[in-house]
């Protein structure tokens, strides 16, 4: 069954604004560590799984940051496949494309809300990875993956932050409160640690709405669990995508001391060795 307009505008109409630009990533060092634990290459290779990807397609990377997600289905795709990676931060995609010496990727700046605008269509599978909690209006980039898709083409993403993560959930409140501890000791006051609009934890449904509003058909979801090391975590809260949302307006350096000290406080306080997470894993299929 469809779902009206109405609805998906409702739906829309009450989603937390996030802030758009800048990559999320705080520079490449802290993602690129992060990302060399085993569960980011489980979890990476899980969605390629789930939407089939395979040799010699031609892939979309939407919100491909570092190119670490790029690299995964580049080699999924091989040689008589492609990749095109879109992100946001102008930047952040200089330095990505020093990374890549393959003929078969390139990476072009944009948003993913224009990615029609930006793209000729005829792809064969659009992926986001990490990314759509940070997009400002997720059905709009739905509807552009469904619009640069062949009939039979996939768009699917994975997505750590959405309503049912429970357990890292209240991991994260107790940083949150620990943040506003170590910034105090770091001489920060209580009104420069603010909650900033970056991460937004939307509901199982409200994705699948949003898919089967943009015209996907046999939408899908699932959710996988990974086992994360706290050193993994500390390191996350290094990248700018996990600290703005709370300390947004001082330097990035001294934001990102206080953020990874206070996760290492509060994982060392649970004797916490490892934190298991949900990851969300959404697909449809455009039939037209
Ligand atoms: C957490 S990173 C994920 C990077 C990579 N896909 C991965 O899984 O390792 C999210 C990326 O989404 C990008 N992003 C956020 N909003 C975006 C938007 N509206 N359009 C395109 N990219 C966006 C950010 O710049 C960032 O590089």
């Amino acid at each position: 069954m469809g779902v009206s307009a109405e609805k998906i505008n409702e739906q829309r109409a009450v989603l937390k604004p996030v802030v758009v630009g800048g990559s999320g990533l705080n520079g490449l060092a802290p993602y690129e560590l992060f990302s060399r634990y085993r569960w980011y290459g489980e979890s990476t290779i899980k969605l390629l799984d789930f939407c089939r990807i395979k040799a010699g397609e031609r892939v979309l990377d939407i919100g491909c940051g570092t190119g670490t997600s790029t690299k995964y289905i580049l080699k999924r795709v091989g040689l008589k496949g492609s990749v095109v990676g879109l992100d946001v931060d102008e930047r952040m995609l200089d330095d990505t494309r020093k990374k890549f010496g393959e003929d078969n990727v390139r990476f072009v700046a944009g948003d993913a809300r224009d990615v029609a605008r930006i793209l000729k269509p005829g792809y064969d599978a659009v992926l986001c990875f990490n990314g759509m909690h940070l997009m400002r209006d997720p059905y709009e980039v739905c509807a552009g993956a469904h619009d640069v898709l062949k009939t039979g083409g996939v768009f699917g993403f994975n997505v750590g932050f959405f309503h049912g993560d429970a357990e890292s959930h209240r991991l994260g409140i107790a940083i949150g409160r620990e943040i506003f501890k170590v910034a105090g000791e770091k001489g920060l006051k209580k009104e420069d640690v603010s909650v900033g609009q970056r991460i937004r934890r939307m509901r199982v449904g409200d994705y699948e709405d949003f898919m089967a509003g943009a015209g996907f058909k046999g939408v899908a979801s699932e959710i996988f669990e990974y086992e994360l090391p706290a050193e993994s975590l500390v390191i996350f809260f290094r990248t700018r995508g996990a600290s703005l949302d709370i300390l947004p307006d001082i330097d990035s350096n001294l934001r990102a001391d206080i953020l990874s000290a206070a996760a290492r406080n509060v994982l060392e306080k649970n004797d916490l060795k490892s934190v298991r997470r949900n990851w969300l894993y959404v697909r449809g299929v455009r039939t037209v």
